[in-house]
């Protein structure tokens, strides 16, 4: 049996099912799963336009886009215990998520293969990298999630800021990291040396815009990288930072190393 379009039907609606549940009387709960949700459509938006660009076949494609369905599946049920989406306060919902899906039965109608694919992806979605031991299709569907997953992040953070800074005292959500004017030179360094940035590094908010910018050094394939150059998203995280000549400089850096590998192509 293969993922026939109605049965990718068949799983969007457990996702509704299963995700409705954690929805009560609490309007500041409901809009960060509402917020999970949306994510949620839109990373497979998202997966759907690299598996076109990236020409994989029809099962493939079905595969990529339930990938995106359940890769926060772990995210509902650990707002609704941890008030968090951080995992270092609360647990790992990548491995929440395969373990959901697991109990719940709901890819037993998989293939062995196919099922272990969109497990493996969904368990490595979140990672800081890949494990080596990755390869085949597991690794297709973990690098497009990744890749899927961060262009929408960049959407729901640019958005976020925009909103917290529009109006700070009436921003509804917690902010993880102080907004303080200044950025961490240990994390202004890493990007400028195009490394990734280990979370526990970040102390401000421009800490966080910065780490974003890294994430281009982490995108599997061009196809990602165009469409992220074609949103602006760089840009405008760019423009939140304060307005120094090394600021300048680090993202004419990231901006020309996008320029780059869109040209080079592959995937
Ligand atoms: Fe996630």
């Amino acid at each position: 049996m293969s993922v026939e379009s109605d049965s990718l039907d068949h799983f969007r609606r457990w996702f509704d099912a299963y995700t409705s549940r954690f929805f009560g009387d609490d309007e500041c709960i409901n809009a960060h799963l509402r917020m999970k949700q949306e994510h949620t459509e839109r990373t497979c938006a998202q997966i759907r336009g690299l598996a076109g660009h990236l020409a994989l076949d029809e099962r493939q494609q079905q595969i990529a886009e339930l990938v995106a369905l359940f890769h926060d599946i772990g995210r509902f049920p650990q707002y609704a215990q941890y008030r968090t989406f951080n995992d270092g306060k609360s647990l790992d919902h990548s491995h929440l998520g395969v373990e959901i899906l697991r109990q719940k039965g709901v890819l037993n109608v998989l293939p062995r293969d196919q099922r272990q694919w969109v497990e493996t992806a969904v368990e490595h979605h979140g990672r800081k990298v890949l494990p080596a031991h990755l390869n085949g299709q597991g690794l297709l569907f973990a690098q497009l999630i990744r890749d899927a997953d961060k262009l929408d992040i960049y959407r729901v953070v640019i958005q976020l800021y925009r909103r917290y800074r529009a109006d700070p005292e009436h921003f509804p959500w917690k902010l993880e990291l102080p907004d303080e004017p200044h950025y961490s030179p240990a994390v202004f360094e890493a990007v400028a040396r195009g490394q990734l940035i280990d979370h526990t590094m970040m102390q401000t908010l421009n800490d966080m815009i910065l780490c974003k910018l890294s994430w281009v050094y982490d995108m599997n394939f061009a196809a990602a990288l165009a469409r992220l150059r074609a949103e602006g998203f760089l840009e405008q995280l760019l423009s939140f930072l304060p307005a120094t000549p090394a600021i300048e400089r680090l993202g004419a850096q990231v901006l020309a190393y996008v320029e780059t590998r869109v040209h080079q192509g592959v995937g």
